[in-house]
């Protein structure tokens, strides 16, 4: 098993790479000439590094990237920055996460697994999630106000509706984490099909090794994708800290 993984110098991404490691899992990943990375990923045997803008590659450099990946996993986010909020590419992980499927649906030779970075920000109307009146109407003003919002919405939406589950090259999961928090080892966590609490009005908290653990698990553990696969599975901390 080869797994790429984009957005691997990013909080969560590099927890993901981590547990990589640890399970001794053959690992491509892609980081900005100005990415920092822990020495254990400089130097850990089994991670590849290639240095570059994912959103600069052509798509043969594309299909290069995913021509012997059995998984790919986008923890892509935007910078918390002016410009990483309302600069380009103002739907960054929509657009990569959708020139990666073409690649691999390109490549062929078998399904890739995809493991997508999602929110509990996305409300998933076609398993019957609703949002009350006044989420609907933040979520609303977000779409319009905030391009990363409209980002994470246009990339699940993409899976569900046009990757779908007939898809012959391609199986998906999007993990919807809530409020992401730093801890420095992985706690039990419950994953839900659901969204059990509002995001808005009641948020909950995910420790980013948390997900990068469940991601990893995901991937490693045939049985829980078959459970999650074509599902957007929302993750929280078993233990919520006080606010
Ligand atoms: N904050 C929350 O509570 C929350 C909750 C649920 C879900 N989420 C979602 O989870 C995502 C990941 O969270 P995180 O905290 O791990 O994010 P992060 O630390 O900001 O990581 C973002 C990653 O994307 C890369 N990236 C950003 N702009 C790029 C560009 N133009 N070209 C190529 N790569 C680019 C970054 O690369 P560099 O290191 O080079 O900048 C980094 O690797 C968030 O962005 C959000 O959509 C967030």
């Amino acid at each position: 098993m080869k797994v790429l993984i984009l957005g691997a110098s990013g909080a969560t991404g590099k927890q993901v790479v981590m547990q990589m490691i640890k399970r001794g899992i053959s690992t491509r990943i892609v980081v900005r000439e100005s990415a920092y990375l822990p020495r254990e990923i400089i130097d850990a045997s089994n991670v590849e590094i290639i240095k570059g803008s994912i959103t600069e590659f052509s798509s043969e450099k594309l299909k290069e990237l995913v021509k012997d990946c059995t998984a790919v996993v986008s923890c892509l986010g935007h910078n918390i920055t002016f410009n990483g909020m309302f600069g380009k590419p103002r739907l960054l992980v929509y657009s990569t996460v959708k020139r990666i499927c073409e690649a691999i649906e390109e490549k062929g030779g078998g399904k890739v697994k995809l493991v997508l970075m999602s929110t509990t920000a996305f409300t998933n109307t076609h398993i019957g999630e609703k949002n009350t009146t006044g989420e609907k109407i933040i979520f609303s003003l977000l779409k319009v106000l905030l391009p990363p919002h409209l980002d994470n919405m246009r990339v699940a939406s993409f899976l569900i509706e046009k990757i779908g589950k007939d898809n012959p090259e391609i199986e998906w999961a999007a993990v919807r984490p809530d409020g992401l928090i730093n801890e420095d080892e992985v706690s039990r966590y419950n994953v839900s099909e659901f969204i059990l609490r509002s995001p808005i009005s009641n948020p909950g908290q995910t420790s980013r090794i948390n997900v990068g653990h469940f991601m990893a698990e995901l991937l490693t553990d045939n049985k829980l994708w078959d459970k999650w696969k074509y599902k957007t599975p929302v993750i929280y901390n078993e233990k919520q800290k006080e606010k």
